[in-house]
């Protein structure tokens, strides 16, 4: 059984059809990349999956369960978390704070809740996971700084951070390098490697070719609301609609 099945997703925005009949699967485990032109539909599809937008037509199967219709805090509360493309950092909240909100986001909070006794049991297990989380997105030095005095690298991995502290099983990346220097995306190609490693299944849109062609064994471009193709960095590179597609917009 797939992780995530979508099933022939239409949605029209008016007269804008942002999704026309999108179908695939990924399997759990997977690092797969999602690509295409500005406009494609990319975040659109996320908002779907990740139960923010309801689609006009189709389904969203997660974990073998429709879920199209749950919203998103139902949604996210089986582990289904997708990070923004906009930057949703509390600026003026320290790191450690942020990932704090993380942590109180986790949505799974009745079951977090009641698997400890007091309140003081439950502190305790938020601090030690955000301890978990800092060190594992190397953030650790940095708690105690301002969101907004963050270089962008670590606000990047700061948003990753706080999606992580509700526990995700898959994990929806919204443009994670947008904006990077080549030093800063290295490294947050490390840590998107690392969060898969854990056991995170991920979905990456990204327009970063190098990055997401770096990272991702399957890719799916997107284009004005069709999946124009779906396969390897290398069979998609030489495809030539896919070619067309971005010369096209270029
Ligand atoms: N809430 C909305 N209302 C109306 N139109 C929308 C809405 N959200 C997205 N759209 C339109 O749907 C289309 C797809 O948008 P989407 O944000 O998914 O593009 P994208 O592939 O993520 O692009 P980018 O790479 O620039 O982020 C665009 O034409 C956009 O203007
Ligand atoms: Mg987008």
């Amino acid at each position: 059984m797939a992780l995530l099945d979508v099933k022939g997703i239409t949605k029209r925005f008016g007269g804008l059809v942002a999704l026309n009949d999108i179908s695939f699967s990924v399997e759990e485990g997977e690092l797969r990349g999602l690509i295409g032109p500005n406009g494609a539909g990319k975040s659109v599809m996320f908002k779907i999956i990740a139960g923010f937008y309801r689609p006009n037509q189709g389904q969203i199967v997660y974990q073998g369960e429709d879920i199209t219709s749950q919203g998103a805090s139902a949604v996210a509360e089986r582990g289904l978390v997708r990070t923004f493309q906009e930057t949703t950092l509390f600026q003026e909240f320290t790191v450690y704070e942020n990932i704090l909100v993380g942590c109180h986001l986790h949505a799974r909070s009745n079951l977090f809740t009641a698997l400890f006794r007091t309140d003081k049991d439950r502190q305790k297990a938020v601090a030690a996971k955000t301890s978990e989380v800092l060190e594992f997105m190397g953030l650790t030095d940095r708690k105690d700084q301002l969101a907004l005095n963050l270089p962008l690298g670590s606000q990047r991995a700061l948003a990753v951070a706080i999606a992580l502290a509700a526990e995700p099983k898959l994990l929806l990346l919204d443009e994670p390098f947008a904006g990077m220097n080549p030093e800063e995306t290295f490294q947050m190609m490390d840590l998107v490697r690392k969060v898969q490693e854990s056991g995170v299944t991920i979905i990456l849109v990204e327009h970063d070719m190098k990055a997401v062609m770096g990272l991702c064994e399957k890719l799916m471009v997107l284009n004005f609301g069709q999946l124009l193709a779906t396969g390897s960095p290398k069979e998609i590179r030489s495809n030539n609609r896919v070619i067309e597609a971005y010369l096209g917009s270029a």
